[in-house]
């Protein structure tokens, strides 16, 4: 049976509508949920970083929550001061949507790390174990090779050993820039040294082999087969521990603590 050019165009017409209605339909009635398994997904990579959850574990998400509860209190500060900012929700501020604003953010100064706009504020996580701050975890971002790299690092109450780092968002190359990922990578890191004697950030990614923290604190194992991404892993902790980023922060941190 031939059918009409008229007949074809609205019947290719009709299915194009009920497509579109319901792929909208569906973006909206799931993007609640969508943001609550980002929310999740960003509890869960903030407590493996901190040590309260292993990579490997699979914790439903009532576990998940109930850790985070327990142990972290996340809190919004200005950047260029350090100092806490009261009047905003944690729970619902975005520090990307933040960045992204001009009213919001201001621009950064020419930076290797590719950072184009600071946020006003922030959000970073202080962990408290048996009533005392354990480490405090700070928000990091900046250009790899094909995209950018956001993650969280973490260091110790002293404000300059490292515990843990961990990238939650890119888009490198897996088995390459995507060994970030890596939990034998990622291993490397705990115990070294964020700053040098001067309170300068001074950590950084060299090709091949780093020694042990003890004997070699301010260098991690390189990428291999991925030196842009190296690279960018190096400039963005060089940014986000400077003046521009969390430097006011970890200082108010250092003197109250009197280090
Ligand atoms: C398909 C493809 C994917 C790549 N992905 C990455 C990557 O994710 N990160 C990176 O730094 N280099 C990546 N590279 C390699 C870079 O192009 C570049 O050669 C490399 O960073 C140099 O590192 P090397 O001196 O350690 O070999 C990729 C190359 C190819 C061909």
């Amino acid at each position: 049976m031939q059918h009409s050019a008229r007949y074809v165009i609205t019947f290719a017409a009709a299915i194009c509508a009920f497509c579109s209605i319901f792929v909208a339909s569906s973006a909206v009635l799931l993007k609640d949920r969508q943001e609550a398994n980002r929310a999740l997904d960003i509890q869960k990579k903030v407590l493996i970083v901190a040590d309260l959850m292993d990579e490997k574990e699979s914790l439903p998400a009532e576990e998940i929550r109930r850790r985070f509860e327990k142990n972290i209190t996340p809190k919004i500060i200005d950047v260029a001061t350090g100092s806490p900012v009261d009047g905003v929700d944690p729970a619902t501020f975005d520090q990307r949507e933040a960045a992204a604003d001009p009213k919001t953010s201001r621009p950064a100064p020419p930076n290797a790390a590719k950072v184009v706009r600071i946020p006003n504020h922030a959000q970073i996580f202080e962990v408290i174990e048996d009533g005392a701050l354990s480490a405090v975890i700070l928000p990091i971002e900046g250009k790899g090779l094909w995209s950018t790299l956001y993650g969280y690092l973490a260091l110790a109450p002293d404000v300059r050993t490292i515990n843990g780092i961990t990238f939650y968002e890119h888009g490198e190359t897996a088995g390459l820039g995507g060994e970030v990922d890596n939990p034998r990578w990622k291993a490397l890191w705990k115990g070294r040294q964020a700053f040098d004697d001067q309170w300068q950030p001074a950590i950084s990614l060299v090709k091949g082999s780093a020694g042990p923290p003890d004997q070699d604190p301010h260098h991690v194992d390189g990428l291999s087969g991925a030196t842009i991404t190296s690279r960018g892993v190096t400039n963005l902790l060089a940014f986000w521990l400077g003046d521009d980023g969390f430097a006011p922060y970890l200082e108010q941190l250092r003197n109250q603590k009197g280090t």
